[in-house]
């Protein structure tokens, strides 16, 4: 390698989706939660982010470039990523550990991160991203050890994504947030009966991002100051008891019931926020009236910041909620595959199920289905060939 060409690494990290959510700060600037919450990592065959880290001599400044654009290096929250990063490493040497060959603690880097993933599908994309960005940055300045702190700066969700399987995000009492971390529950091994599909409900962009939201909804809500104090304490405990045993008829009720209660606490918000949508109120129709149809909880939905539904359920009854859903929301025919990820057998529904359940079915209303499972935590990438920055250190073409 001639001397001057930069050092480079390349790593993925997943999405997660909180089964107990996250939604209020008590410290905005180091974002340390008012809750803990707990989430499921989602397979990075189906969702990830992609992230090249490279740092010369030669670079006169750090940068970044998303999904094929340049955006600011100067957003408050990725320097703090940066920052973070060059403060630890800093530390190792002057506790005089050794440090990557030829990266220099005052070399400059250039960052390009691009999704697997349409960005408008409205997924929470700022997660994979934060995780990727800070587990990349650790590979090139040699740091090992605790990172979701660091991660946890960049956005709230993104310090579950620096683990794969059921991990909870811990909030923490300190004022310095060095407890508020994320700590994996069970690894993806855990439950492989486990499946995920992610129904997307449109392109439309999300009306109130969650940094806002939830800002205004600690300033007015009783009811987040309710659900934070003394509803989630007991629901983690319960959640990750569900997890560990393997309880899909618990973990599903307390999911669909922590949704609905954080959707409450955006209706409590003063001015109300609305995520949920016609579509999101027919999938929640829908989830009830199938699981009541079998006598037993079958099916879970969880919503974020968005109208898109995320739906647990066990790979048994996958072919047949699908159905469900195809029927309930008729695809439009031109407008792409409908079904993708992991593939799902073909079923017929009976006329009884589809007399039970009882909906109009609302055509268009889901763009596509992405069926997948539950993923491991980041990973480096050793292929050369598939880093996003060329030798000088610029996005390689179509990045
Ligand atoms: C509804 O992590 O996006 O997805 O910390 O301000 O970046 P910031 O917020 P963000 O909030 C995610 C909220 C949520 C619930 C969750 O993932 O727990």
């Amino acid at each position: 390698m001639p001397e001057d060409s930069p050092h480079m690494v390349t790593c993925t990290a997943p999405v997660n989706i909180a089964v107990v959510k996250y939604w209020g700060k008590r410290n905005e600037e180091l974002i340390l939660p008012i809750n803990s919450s707990l989430s499921v990592t989602l397979h990075q065959d189906q969702l990830k982010t992609t992230t090249t880290v490279a740092s010369s001599r030669s670079f006169q400044e750090d940068r970044i470039w998303l999904n094929g654009k340049e955006e600011d290096i100067n957003h408050p929250r990725l320097q703090s990523c940066l920052r973070e990063i060059r403060r630890l490493a800093r530390k190792r040497r002057s506790d005089g550990k050794s440090g990557v060959d030829g990266v220099g603690l005052s070399h400059k880097v250039h960052i390009c991160s691009v999704n697997n993933f349409p960005t408008a599908a409205g997924l929470a994309s700022s997660a994979a991203g934060f995780a990727c960005l800070v587990y990349t940055l650790a590979r090139v300045f040699g740091i090992e050890g605790e990172l979701s702190v660091i991660a946890r700066q960049g956005s709230g969700s993104a310090c579950r994504s620096m683990y794969g399987g059921f991990v909870q995000w811990i909030m923490g009492c300190s004022d310095d947030g060095k407890d508020s971390l994320a700590q994996q529950v069970e690894p993806e091994s855990h439950w492989p009966e486990l499946r995920v599909l992610v129904l997307v409900a449109s392109a439309e962009r999300k009306p109130v991002g969650s940094t806002s939201g939830m800002q205004t909804s600690v300033k007015t809500s009783h009811l987040l100051k309710h659900r934070a104090e003394s509803v989630v304490p007991q629901r983690m405990e319960e959640m990750i008891k569900a997890v560990r045993r393997k309880d899909f008829a618990t973990f599903a009720e307390l999911t669909m019931k922590d949704s609905n209660q954080f959707h409450a606490t955006c209706l409590d918000t003063y001015p109300p926020i609305f995520y949920l949508n016609a579509v999101s109120r027919q999938v929640i129709g829908l989830v009830h009236q199938y699981n009541r149809h079998h006598g037993e909880i079958r099916v879970a939905y969880t919503f974020d910041a968005g109208p898109n539904a995320v739906i647990y359920i066990l790979q048994e009854h996958v072919a047949e909620f699908v159905q469900v859903v195809r029927h309930f929301f008729p695809p439009e025919t031109n407008g792409g595959q409908f079904l993708r990820g992991l593939p799902v057998d073909p079923a017929v529904l009976s006329e009884e199920l589809k007399q039970a359940i009882g909906l109009e079915p609302m055509s268009k209303g889901i763009g596509y289905i992405i069926s997948t499972k539950v993923g491991p935590g980041p990973c480096v990438l050793e292929d050369r060939s598939q880093h996003l920055l060329g030798p000088e250190g610029l996005p390689k073409k179509n990045e």
